[in-house]
C-alpha cells in the first residue's frame, strides 16, 4: 500500500504524517541527564499527561490499554521523575498510531520530545513494526517539527496541501511534496 493510502480516520482539523516505509531514525536523539525507559503503568502515564493540563479518566486510560503496543509506552524521566510520555496504539491492518505524545512544560525546547518519539519509534521497528502514522493539529508546531524531524513525511491529502505549505513556512522548511513521494494524481 502507498504511503498516502494510510487508512486512517483524519479529523479535518489535523495534519496527518508517516514514516516511510524504508525509514531511518536520523540521528542519536539521547539528551544528557535524561533517561528513556518503557513503561506500561498508569501511574508515570498520568503524572505526565497531568503535567500538561489532561486529566486522564477510567475510560481514557482503559482505551489506552486496551490499544497500546506491547512493549511500545515510553517515559523519559529526570532526577527520578517521569518528564515526557509517548506510546503506539494499535490500528487496523498492521498500523501503529504514534500517540499520547506529551513532554512537561519544564523540560520543553530541549529535545525531549524528540528524544520520547525517537524512541518509541526505534522500540516499533525493533519489533517489526514499521507502519506508522500520527496526526495533529496544525498550530502544534513543535510537535509537528519533531515528527518531520525524525523522518516522518507529511501525507498527502487534497484538502490539506495549503495547510502543509503554510505549515512549512512557519517553520522555515521546504515545502518538498516530491521529496515526500506526494503522487497527486494517483
Ligand atoms: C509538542 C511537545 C511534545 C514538544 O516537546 P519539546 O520537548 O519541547 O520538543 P523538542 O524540544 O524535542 O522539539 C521541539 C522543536 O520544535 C521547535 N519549535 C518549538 N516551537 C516552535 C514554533 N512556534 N515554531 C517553530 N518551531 C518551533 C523547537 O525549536 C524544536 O526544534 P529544534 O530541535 O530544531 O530546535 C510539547 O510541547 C508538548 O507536550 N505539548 C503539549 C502536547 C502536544 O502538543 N503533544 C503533541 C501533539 S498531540
Amino acid at each position: 500500500m502507498h504511503l498516502n493510502a494510510v487508512p486512517i480516520q483524519e479529523r479535518p482539523e489535523t495534519v496527518a504524517f508517516a514514516w516511510p516505509v524504508t525509514g531511518k531514525l536520523h540521528r542519536d536523539l539521547r539528551v544528557d541527564g535524561y533517561l528513556a525507559e518503557k513503561v506500561a503503568d498508569r501511574e508515570v502515564f498520568e503524572l505526565v499527561q497531568d503535567s500538561i493540563g489532561w486529566r486522564v479518566t477510567d475510560d481514557q486510560w482503559h482505551v489506552v490499554s486496551k490499544e497500546v503496543v506491547s512493549n511500545s509506552m515510553v517515559a523519559i524521566f529526570h532526577a527520578g521523575s517521569p518528564v515526557a510520555i509517548a506510546c503506539g496504539l494499535s490500528r487496523p491492518s498492521d498500523w501503529t498510531e504514534l500517540a499520547w505524545v506529551a513532554v512537561a512544560p519544564a523540560h520543553r525546547g530541549m529535545g525531549i520530545g524528540k528524544m520520547v518519539c525517537g524512541a518509541v519509534v526505534a522500540g516499533l521497528l525493533e519489533d517489526g513494526r514499521s507502519k506508522i502514522y500520527g496526526s495533529t493539529q496544525d498550530e502544534r508546531l513543535s510537535a509537528i517539527k519533531i515528527y518531520l524531524d525524525i523522518g516522518f513525511y507529511p501525507l498527502y491529502r487534497k484538502e490539506k496541501v495549503e495547510r502543509w505549505e503554510s505549515i512549512c513556512q512557519k517553520l522555515g522548511i521546504p515545502f518538498s511534496p516530491s521529496s515526500w513521494r506526494w503522487q497527486p494524481d494517483a
